[in-house]
């Protein structure tokens, strides 16, 4: 058996050759003594073209009613067409159905919206969008795994459920065993979690960066590459409530170090899609995004911007009015603030850094003006935040009266402390945001197109 890619990648190799293939059926025509198929097996972004003819196939009007989406196994002769689109066909001397479709089938040959394709998430993968979008997804995944394996970087895997609320946020997803109308109570009335599963409360992850942290104080370099989770009430179409987010933490290294690195790793991504990606970024370029390549070529071969959160913050203020949201010194920028900064001002992605202590998580590094912290959030012209980090607070006794400013009890992060009790060291982290990455190679606009099966507010579907 042959794959559709194997065809493709060597026409010449196959030049008269008997072969066989799998697939299913995007399309079928037929005209009186010939038939067309265009069958896709998943296996290249490219539908290989079958004949079928009255003369030679003997199942031949069986076959030309198929319906669109049948499964089949074409055996036949490989011709090559040089003057066609595609460089060669396949005409078939039999087909065997595997599985039949029916008239019914959602994914006739039209352009169908994303939205109406969200709505059939389990077929939309066999649609050239979908098959484009996911495998971006999967290149850009390894590409990820292959530029810090290549640089040493321990991939760790971090836990799911978690009893610590990283980002403070308290948008956790509660995992509890007890009965939710009846659970067991203490004496003053509240539930009782020392009778839970893992005798306390605990949650899904919002992040594996403390987790992380702990690793990168032996291995020095790590990153993690898992399905994190936000309670989030926000109907965007940025947010999901679950994601998958890749966190490095790197020892003995600073904001700079942590910049470095970020602005490294998006370029080695985009520069490895692009050149294992041509014909899905073709297509997003022709239809999702006019002059995405182009775009994207440009960002890897030029510096991407950085700005103080304080210069970010003056630059907005001159355009205010712009916004719907206030903007002002100690204000959390909404989208509509990073997007103006990195499309219209910047022009390019951009690097914000040191931003209010207020509005960041307790484990940024106070800097020495006492009001920011060393935090930096990238942001890209289309979508916004793609990546936040910081530099880690490695002073225990600063990292203590910050965690006593917003309440959070010593005894429930005393592993965490331990880490600067013990050979503490200056240290580095940020978590990108692998589906808005995603977005932002693919060019398309809502994070639900990017998720084989979404999970965000108010729908789970599957
Ligand atoms: O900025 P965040 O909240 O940072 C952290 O979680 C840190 N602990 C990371 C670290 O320093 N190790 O989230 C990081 C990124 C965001 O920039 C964004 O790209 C993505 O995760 N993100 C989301 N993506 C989709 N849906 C959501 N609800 C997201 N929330 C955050
Ligand atoms: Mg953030």
């Amino acid at each position: 058996r042959t794959e559709i890619k194997q065809l493709f990648s060597a026409p010449q190799d196959f030049d008269g050759a008997e072969t066989t293939v799998c697939g299913w059926v995007r399309t079928i025509r037929d005209s009186k003594a010939i038939g067309f198929i265009e069958l896709n097996d998943g296996s290249a972004f490219k539908n290989l073209q079958v004949i079928l003819e009255q003369g030679t196939l003997s199942n031949f009007s069986e076959i030309v009613k198929l319906n669109v989406g049948s499964a089949i196994t074409v055996h036949g002769r490989v011709v090559l067409t040089p003057e066609a689109k595609q460089p060669l066909e396949i005409h078939a001397e039999s087909v065997e159905v595997e599985g039949l479709s029916t008239p019914d089938y959602p994914l006739q040959k039209k352009r169908h919206s994303l939205e109406f394709l969200r709505s059939i998430a389990h077929l939309r993968p066999r649609t050239n969008t979908f098959e484009a979008v996911f495998r971006v997804r999967s290149v850009a995944a390894f590409a990820i795994h292959k530029f810090f394996n290549e640089r040493g970087f321990v991939y760790a895997h971090t836990p799911l459920i978690t009893g610590s609320d990283c980002e403070g946020a308290g948008e956790m997803f509660r995992v509890t065993t007890l009965d939710p109308k009846d659970p067991p109570l203490t004496e003053d009335g509240k539930v009782d979690y020392s009778q839970d599963f893992f005798g306390k409360q605990t949650s899904l992850t919002v992040s594996g960066q403390l987790e992380g942290e702990c690793m990168a104080m032996a291995f020095g370099k790590i990153y993690t590459f898992g399905p994190t989770f936000r309670a989030e009430n926000s109907n965007t179409p940025r947010h999901a409530a679950e994601f998958w987010m890749i966190e490095p933490e790197i020892a003995f290294a600073d904001l700079e170090d942590n910049m470095e690195l970020a602005e490294e790793m998006i370029k080695y991504v985009l520069s490895y899609v692009l050149e294992q990606c041509p014909q899905e970024m073709a297509f997003f370029n022709s239809f999702y995004d006019k002059g995405l390549i182009e775009r994207l070529e440009g960002i890897v071969s030029s510096d991407f911007g950085r700005v103080t959160y304080t210069e970010a913050v003056a630059l907005l203020e001159k355009v205010k009015d712009r916004f719907q949201y206030p903007v002002y010194w100690g204000c959390d920028l909404q989208t509509e603030h990073e997007r103006y900064l990195t499309e219209e001002i910047m022009k390019r992605p951009v690097f914000v850094t040191d931003y209010p202590k207020e509005i960041k998580a307790f484990y940024m590094r106070l800097n020495d003006d006492g009001k920011t912290v060393a935090a930096v959030d990238l942001l890209v012209p289309g979508i916004g935040e793609i990546i936040g980090g910081s530099q880690r607070e490695e002073r225990l006794d600063v990292l203590l009266s910050r965690m006593k400013e917003l309440d959070l009890r010593e005894e429930d992060y005393s592993w965490y402390l331990d880490l600067r009790r013990f050979g503490g060291t200056k240290h580095a982290g940020y978590g990108l945001g692998f589906e808005r990455l995603i977005m932002y190679i693919t060019g398309v606009s809502n994070i639900r197109d990017v998720l084989p099966f979404p999970r965000t507010t108010g729908s789970a579907e599957y």
